[in-house]
């Protein structure tokens, strides 16, 4: 009954065997082994995007914060949601793999920034001369971290709000897969067509051991990426591994397929914690379920052992009735047997 996170879960069977596979004999390290060409080349494929520089990493926080330090200047202006894992969760790594660019968090729903939002916060900046910051590049999470989606209407809708000021749009795409199978549509068609510049494309999410690909649709950004990365220490000497899981995340649609059994995973929760009782905050639009409960029914869950977080409260008061926000999240693996125990502690 693990709802904590899906990096908790394990890394795909395929994804394993990848590793055995890759692992023999010798291979030229820091992204020359022939493996590595193959999967950038893939990843131009299953993005439409031949023009596409594509480079990997082993975590979030480092393709976030390397593809905004080539995208930023040290006195540039990053608009995200105040929600954004880049403003929360990144313990300042994009202010400090930028060399100082300055984090602008917008007013969010459910972690989505509506476009007049974004709009006043690019008007509130660069108007102070030489005082204050200048406009740099808009970032947006897509699944966001409440486990909303943007729809491409929305997603053009910012981008060109931020184009209209010459400004790029990185999009954070830790959990890109989910989001991609909610919708139904093409991956180029969430990013460079609905004008995304840069994408933070995950995989460690959703069955990799440690892999995220960083995808420029527009070349001119990635110019310094190299450097970046490896004066950064993110440049695996071993690279063979990485190139290895991302190649298996790809074949056969193995990303997808992932996503959509944790998407199918989180829904069915989702009806299941409505039924009880549950208040759902916002949409599940993926893998993530933010809702409700009283105090004495996490209790009664956490006592039999069920792991997730409490988001908003605190376990421990008073007021047994008191509604407590959690997160749940489920990942590819989760069976319905364990979503179905969670469920039978209801009763
Ligand atoms: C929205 C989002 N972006 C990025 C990350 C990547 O983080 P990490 O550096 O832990 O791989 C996470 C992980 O929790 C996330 O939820």
């Amino acid at each position: 009954m693990f709802f904590a996170s899906d990096n908790s879960g394990k890394a795909h069977p395929e994804v394993m065997q990848a590793l055995v596979d890759a692992n023999e004999g010798y291979a030229m390290g820091y992204g020359a082994d022939p493996i590595n060409g193959e999967v950038r080349e893939k990843l131009r494929e299953v993005f439409e995007a031949p023009d596409a520089v594509v480079h990997l990493v082993a975590t979030g926080t480092a393709a976030n914060s390397l593809i905004l330090g080539s995208m930023s200047r040290p006195f540039d202006a990053i608009f995200c949601s105040d929600e954004a894992h880049i403003h929360v969760d990144e313990c300042n790594a994009p202010e400090f793999y930028t060399g100082g660019a300055k984090l602008i968090p917008i007013p969010s729903t459910h972690a989505k920034i509506a476009p007049s939002d974004l709009e006043r916060a690019i008007l509130g900046e660069e108007n102070r001369g030489v005082h204050g910051p200048k406009r740099g590049p808009v970032s947006l999470t897509q699944l966001t971290e409440a486990g909303t989606a943007y729809s491409l209407e929305e997603l053009s809708a910012l981008t060109a709000c931020a184009k209209s000021y010459g400004l790029a749009t990185h999009m954070d795409g830790a959990r890109f897969a989910n989001a991609v199978s909610k919708i139904g549509c093409s991956p180029a068609d969430m990013t460079w067509r609905a004008g995304i510049s840069a994408l933070s494309f995950g995989g460690t999410k959703n069955g990799l051991l440690g892999v995220e690909a960083v995808i420029f649709f527009d070349p001119a950004l990635a110019e310094e990426f190299e450097l970046r990365r490896k004066r950064g220490g993110h440049l695996f000497s071993k690279n063979r591994y990485l190139s290895a899981q991302m190649q298996a995340y790809l074949r056969d649609d193995l990303w997808l397929k992932a996503a959509e059994q944790a998407n199918n995973n989180a829904a069915y929760l989702a009806d299941a914690l409505e039924r009880v009782g549950a208040t759902i905050h916002g949409s599940v639009d993926g893998n993530i379920i933010f809702a409700d409960l009283p105090r004495s029914t996490h209790q009664c869950l956490k006592d039999a052992g069920a792991v997730y977080h409490i988001m908003v409260g605190n376990l421990e008061g008073d007021d047994p009735s008191e509604p407590l926000t959690a997160r749940f999240v489920c990942d590819w693996s989760i069976s319905r047997e364990l979503i179905d125990q969670f469920i039978g502690l209801f009763d």
